[in-house]
């Protein structure tokens, strides 16, 4: 049996090399464009999104090639949503991942169609997951998943909320909401991507969705914790930029205490949700784990 960071570091090389053949190469016209979507997904992150599909995908024995094809797709849309959020129109960071981002280096026209480009490569991704053994009906239910996650009532939607709430004040709730939709959105999507990729997950699909929710929204809560707690070089993105944009967080409305014990909480709503599979013999432990991970993380 593999220990966590053996697993990590197994399926992350697995990630790096199927991203690696899915993105065109930098050599192929355009060679800017191309160059610049492998600088912006390639070597870097932490890639909880696609360890989420590969152990979702395990708890129910899914086909191997095909969660690599789910979990370069929503790996995809994180890139180009980071990309994005980079911008200056946006939260105008220069650091990301540990280097420049995108903008930086390439120019903001180039940042723009670098994301544009990621979010249609993740749809042939999926498109691709029927060689990897999914049937159509799956692959169709795949899209959907990944299509809606991203969307206006997804990531982009919450990204929306968070630049119309830039130097407002919010109540809890409210950050909730926009929390729950910039970034678990995403991370809920790839726990149900991996199960999409097997029938034997479909009882267990409540579950499963309590499971990631409550992951998904401490996600972001860990984030806006670690970006008042850490530094950049821990980081390797700009620490302390939520305030000094003025950004409504858990932190800034509930306090940096009240937001860890929310944390705290969220987590183990997480290992309650775990707790009804793993007691009907489902194998969960790498969900345990990785839930355990989102909320102790250092960067
Ligand atoms: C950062 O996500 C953006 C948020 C949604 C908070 P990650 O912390 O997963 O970023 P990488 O992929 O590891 O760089
Ligand atoms: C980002 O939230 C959510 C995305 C959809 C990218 P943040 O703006 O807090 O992410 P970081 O801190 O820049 O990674
Ligand atoms: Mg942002
Ligand atoms: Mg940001
Ligand atoms: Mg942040």
């Amino acid at each position: 049996m593999l220990t966590l960071g053996q697993w990590m570091e197994s399926h992350g090389q697995r990630i790096e090399t199927a991203l690696g053949v899915l993105l065109p190469a930098a050599n192929e016209l355009p060679r800017g464009l191309h160059e610049a979507m492998r600088y912006a997904s390639l070597e870097g992150g932490k890639r909880i999104r696609p360890m989420l599909v590969y152990a979702a995908g395990q708890t129910f024995a899914a086909p191997a090639a095909a969660l690599d094809a789910a979990a370069c797709a929503v790996e995809c849309i994180h890139a180009y949503s980071l990309v994005h959020d980079d911008l200056p129109c946006m939260d105008d960071d220069a650091l990301r991942r540990g280097k420049p981002t995108v903008h930086v280096v390439y120019g903001e026209a180039q940042a723009m169609l670098v994301g544009d480009a990621l979010q249609a490569l993740a749809f042939e991704s999926l498109a691709g997951a029927q060689a990897g053994q999914a049937s159509a009906q799956q692959v169709v239910n795949m899209v959907r998943i990944l299509a809606r996650a991203a969307g206006s009532r997804g990531m982009a939607g919450g990204q929306a909320l968070d630049i119309a709430a830039t130097g407002e004040a919010l109540d809890a709730a409210s950050v909730e909401t926009m929390h729950r939709l910039k970034t678990g959105a995403l991370l809920v999507a790839s726990v149900q991507l991996g199960a999409a990729c097997s029938p034997a997950s479909d009882p267990w699909a409540t579950a499963l969705e309590r499971f990631a929710q409550a992951i998904g929204l401490a996600f972001q809560v860990v984030d806006d914790i670690l970006d008042v707690a850490s530094d950049s070089a821990t980081l390797g993105k700009t620490a302390g930029k939520d305030a000094q944009h003025n950004k409504p967080t858990y932190v800034s409305v509930l306090g940096l205490e009240a937001a860890k014990g929310m944390a705290d909480r969220l987590l183990d709503e997480a290992h309650g949700a775990l707790a009804e599979m793993r007691g009907a013999g489902l194998d969960v432990h790498r969900l345990a784990e990785l839930a355990d991970l989102i909320c102790q993380r250092r960067n």
